[in-house]
């Protein structure tokens, strides 16, 4: 009897460079090199039910594969791991196109901020508009990174500062489609006006905890001077911990507060931002699981330093990057403009970049054992590049990026 070929089951053929990217999962996303890309000329990938069963190449491809398996052919085109962007804040109303203009004056984001502005305008904003209105709107951010390879993403409450509004973004999260989603709680984005401090309003938060536990994986707190500090920010996340949440900070920013020794001491997966991060924690995240997770385009727009790449990743830590994409500090969804910044002004190689925004962000979300690189037993999330993958993160705008696929089904937007 003829064996039926399955819909789940796929061959894709004709690759002409695949990077499989095993060599950085084998560093653990540690020091990585051009070798650690794994790459692979003339390269064929087995998947069945979304998931990696036989990479190679394709003189090696086993003979009773093709038989059963639906062939997809590549064009002789380029392969690697979709990308992961693990920070966002894509959920909000409204814009602060009037703020850029005051930056640019020379106001600071601080100083916008003492005024009512910032963070808290977007909350305004965001609370006040439908659920419906911000899905559409969000639906729409959530495209716009799929076209670009985007096939794992993590997306941020916190423009509604009071728990009923924070839940309606987080609802609103949790229908949005296309890629797979994490949902992060970031109810302490900031400190809402008439609440006394900044304590009260964590313990608040920390009530609400459980009903968020139902809408959210990873909870999130902006650790920065006139925001929260590691003493309040500390209790938070032990709570939060206990309740089974995955931790992340955004850390040392603005100012070195404290954030980075706080996410390694609670074992928190990423810790975000760095630019102000100091030696001592370099060293220590040379030998720590969390994740020092660069948003260049954040420090592109409020004009400030880089963060210390260079150091991190010969100090041994594991790096990602991420566009941080809000209205305010980084109204930006290029993900090419972030791998380009971090390529000129914070000297990474491309084979980093590369890394950092596909295993090592995948790391940051505690998914790297399902995405991140194209290996036997993971998601079938990769993306299929015309032309050479050298002209990723090179040309800003550009995105060679034609077709993408998420655990063996393609995506459209
Ligand atoms: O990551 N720093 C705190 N939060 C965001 C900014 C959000 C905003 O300005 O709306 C950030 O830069
Ligand atoms: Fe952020």
């Amino acid at each position: 009897m003829a064996q039926r070929k399955s819909r789940d089951h796929h061959l894709f053929c004709n690759i002409g460079e695949l990077l499989t990217l095993k060599g950085v999962a084998r560093r653990d996303g540690r020091r990585v090199g051009e070798k650690d890309l794994s790459l692979i000329r003339r390269g064929c990938m087995v998947t069945e039910q979304g998931v990696i069963q036989w990479v190679g190449r394709e003189r090696d491809l086993p003979s009773t594969v093709k038989k059963r398996a639906k062939i997809i052919d590549l064009g002789g085109r380029t392969v690697l791991p979709a990308f992961v962007e693990c920070h966002t804040h894509l959920v909000f109303a409204g814009d602060r196109s009037e703020e850029f203009e005051l930056r640019n004056q020379g106001v600071t984001y601080q100083e916008i901020a003492r005024r009512g502005g910032g963070i808290l305008s977007t909350v305004r904003k965001t609370k006040r508009a439908s659920e419906s209105l911000l899905l559409d709107l969000a639906q729409e951010r959530v495209n716009r990174f799929t076209r670009q390879g985007v096939t794992t993403l993590e997306v941020k409450s916190g423009y509604g500062l009071t728990l009923r509004s924070e839940l309606k973004m987080l609802r609103v999260i949790s229908k949005l489609r296309g890629p797979r989603v994490v949902a992060t709680f970031l109810g302490a984005h900031a400190i809402p006006p008439g609440v006394k401090s900044a304590r009260s309003y964590l313990t608040s938060l920390g009530d609400g905890l459980s009903e968020v536990r139902k809408w959210a994986d990873r909870i999130d707190i902006f650790v920065e001077k006139g925001y929260f500090g590691v003493e309040e920010a500390q209790p938070y996340l032990e709570r939060a911990k206990k309740l089974g949440f995955e931790l992340t900070i955004h850390a040392d920013q603005l100012s070195l507060s404290g954030g980075a020794s706080l996410a390694m001491e609670c074992g928190a997966h990423s810790a975000d931002h760095l630019v102000e991060v100091g030696a001592e924690e370099i060293a220590r995240l040379g030998k720590s699981q969390t994740t020092a997770v660069l948003l260049p385009s954040a420090d592109f727009y409020l004009k400030m330093r880089y963060p210390p790449a260079r150091k991190l990743i010969e100090g041994g830590a594991r790096v990602a990057l991420a566009t941080d994409f809000n209205p305010g500090s980084s109204p930006t969804q290029d993900l090419s403009l972030v791998g380009v910044l971090a390529r000129l002004e914070m000297k990474m190689s491309q084979s980093e970049v590369l890394a950092a925004y596909t295993y090592g962000a995948a790391s940051a979300l505690g998914l790297s054992s399902q995405v991140g690189t194209l290996e036997v037993g993971k998601r079938a999330d990769m993306v299929v590049v015309d032309g050479s993958w050298k002209h990723l993160f090179y040309q800003v705008g550009y995105h060679p990026v034609c077709e993408v696929w998420r655990e063996g089904h393609r995506l459209s937007s």
